[in-house]
């Protein structure tokens, strides 16, 4: 009994001090505690979580690979248009919204609300000082003052076209030598696509003249294994695949800047994951070979400049080109030296590069998966092209670049719309300052999720009541379909309508459609983005016909990165003789 109390005093202090230590835990516990936005629904198992919803979204992305459906899937669950996911451990709520009528308004309408995320800037961090990761501003203006020439019609008919034509007549060189060695059996042709829009692009901003090509490689390549040697077909496989081509050091350098931005979007820590691989060797190797060749690039085009006589417009062959002669033009205007070698420079051209090649090159890649599984969309594209080029289809022939970029050609505008519409990656924003959103107070810094892929663009619009919406929200009035019409069906004619001659015409505002983000932050290179796919597509459909593949190689799987991107695309060619 004795020993009992005695003991009992030491115990009474190691109770106060354990219930002191579980109060201390439990209030460090609720701390870390995801913390909802009031309001807003959200998953309530999630909220009692330290991890939130990381769990959940990890184990399904393991599979699938595809966050933006794991995004989409939440909006659906929790069955409202604005929702919040509890992603990154013990950081603010996602929100995610799920309604293109008050998307449209916070794009075009709200940028005093919202703007560029911090977080999409971290994700896009090896780009360094591409403009895409500053707020709007200052230093954004300045940037773009650097593009200003680069959208217009002039440079993209009379340069940039021509040389996106030319580089892709080296792919259907190479799709002919595939077609013989691989005596009309499927191959994949993601690689090429890929290949093709690098190069398309680099010609872009490079100029024609450049002497490096991903696609010539592949060809070198290949004319070496003329006799099938080197040309694999294992039992188990359903397709022939060819060696690779050794790419030059720039491209292989190109090609590795998706790589690594891909790697931190994926990542559940991207600051960390973006900390550890700037001290590897290959992302060191990477960045010095990209800067050493782009900066010989502007030192050329600097060059060219300052030998040509001033304004002397035939002299601007490439992107490049008129970036050094704004720079030019603007240090005076500002009474200083031009900066040709400032790595704001060097970012913002490669900048580009990376920005446009994994983009087009996925929208290539969904486009060719259609055109194979559906033969009737094929022979409309096909019979538009030929009704477009009457002279070249009847003198058996290629239609021209200058042909190319002059027509219109609406049911392949149409086909490209629809590829797009179907593979988004959903925009964010962030809220500059507390505001409000569907009538939700937002509290300054949260990240929003402009789901693309959710109600309004592949389900039906969720009803909103209009008190809901913000004042200028109310005052637009959205472009809005028939949403009886399967949204997840690849249809390409709902982007068409009859003009008042009657005449058919493609209509890029007949419905949703976030692909390219909106406003003033929106896609800079989307004109680019249609003339490439205008080129590349008519070029492939005129010349090739592209048979049924096998259903196993046919999958509508993806990853998500930079795009939304198909894991397979194969195709069985076959060249149209003419
Ligand atoms: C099919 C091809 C493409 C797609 C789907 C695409 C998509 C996008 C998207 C979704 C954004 C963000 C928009 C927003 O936040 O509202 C964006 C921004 C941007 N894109 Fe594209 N893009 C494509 C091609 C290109 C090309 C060819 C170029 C360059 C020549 C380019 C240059 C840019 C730039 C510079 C930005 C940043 C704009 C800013 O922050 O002010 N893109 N793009
Ligand atoms: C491309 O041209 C440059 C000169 O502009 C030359 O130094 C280089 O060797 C050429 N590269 C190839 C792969 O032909
Ligand atoms: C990630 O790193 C950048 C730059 O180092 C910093 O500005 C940003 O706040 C960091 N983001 C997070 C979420 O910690």
């Amino acid at each position: 009994m004795d020993a009992n109390l005695l003991a009992a005093v030491p115990n009474a202090n190691v109770a106060l001090g354990l219930a002191a230590t579980a109060i201390a835990l439990y209030s460090l516990y609720s701390y870390l505690l995801p913390k909802p936005i009031p309001g807003i629904p959200y998953n309530a198992a999630a909220a009692k979580n330290l991890l939130g919803d990381a769990p959940d979204m990890f184990r399904s992305v393991i599979v699938t690979k595809e966050i933006m459906a794991w995004m989409a899937e939440q909006s659906r669950k929790l069955n409202a248009p604005l929702c919040q996911v509890f992603v990154r451990p013990f950081a603010r709520p996602w929100l995610l919204l799920a309604d293109w009528h008050e998307a449209q308004d916070v794009l075009l309408r709200r940028g005093k609300d919202f703007d560029r995320s911090a977080f999409s800037s971290d994700l896009l961090a090896p780009a360094g000082a591409f403009h895409i990761r500053f707020k709007t501003g200052d230093q954004w203006r300045a940037a773009r003052k650097w593009l200003t020439d680069l959208m217009s019609p002039n440079f993209l008919n009379n340069v940039a076209g021509p040389a996106i034509y030319a580089r892709t007549q080296d792919l259907v060189g190479l799709w002919q030598l595939k077609e013989k060695l691989a005596e009309g059996d499927t191959f994949s042709a993601k690689e090429d696509i890929d290949h093709v829009a690098l190069d398309g692009i680099l010609a872009f901003i490079f100029g024609e003249k450049l002497n490096i090509s991903a696609t010539r490689a592949q060809i070198e390549t290949l004319q070496r294994c003329e006799l099938r040697l080197d040309i694999g077909r294992s039992l188990e496989e359903k397709y022939t695949s060819f060696p690779h081509g050794c790419l030059h050091e720039f491209l292989q350098a190109a090609s590795q800047g998706t790589a690594v931005i891909e790697q931190i979007i994926n990542s559940p820590m991207p600051n960390w994951t973006f900390w550890w691989m700037k001290k590897t060797g290959s992302y060191k190797d990477t960045m010095c070979t990209k800067d050493v060749y782009v900066r010989k690039q502007v030192r050329e085009s600097v060059a060219r400049m300052y030998s040509s006589e001033p304004g002397e417009a035939s002299q601007i062959r490439s992107a490049v080109d008129h970036i050094v002669r704004r720079e030019r033009m603007l240090a005076e205007k500002q009474d200083r030296q031009p900066d040709f070698d400032g790595q704001q420079l060097i970012d913002e051209i490669f900048g580009n590069v990376v920005a446009a090649h994994d983009t087009t090159s996925s929208n290539l890649i969904w486009i060719l998966k259609y055109l194979t599984d559906m033969p009737h969309v094929q022979d409309k594209v096909r019979t538009a092209l030929h009704k477009a080029y009457p002279e070249a289809a009847s003198e058996g022939r290629q239609p021209t670049a200058a042909e190319l970029v002059q027509a219109k050609v609406p049911y392949l505008d149409a086909v490209v719309e629809e590829a797009l519409r179907l593979s988004p990656i959903s925009v964010t924003r962030e809220a500059l300052h507390d505001t409000e959103l569907l009538g939700h107070h937002i509290p300054k810094g949260t990240v929003v999720f402009l789901l693309a892929n959710g109600a309004s663009f592949l389900d039906p619009a969720f009803p909103i009541s209009e008190k809901q919406r913000s004042a200028s929200s109310q005052a637009a009035s959205p472009n809005t379909w028939d949403e009886s019409v399967d949204l997840r069906a690849f249809y390409p004619e709902r982007w068409l309508r009859n003009d008042e001659s009657g005449n058919v015409v493609f209509d890029p505002t007949a419905g949703p459609q976030l692909a390219f983000g909106m406003g003033s932050r929106g896609c800079f290179g989307k004109k680019l983005a249609y003339l490439e796919a205008r080129i590349i597509v008519t070029m492939i459909a005129w010349n090739f016909e592209l048979l049924p593949v096998d259903k196993e190689l046919s999958g509508y799987g993806a990853t998500d990165g930079i795009a939304h991107r198909a894991t397979q695309c194969y195709v069985k060619i076959k060249s149209i003789r003419r």
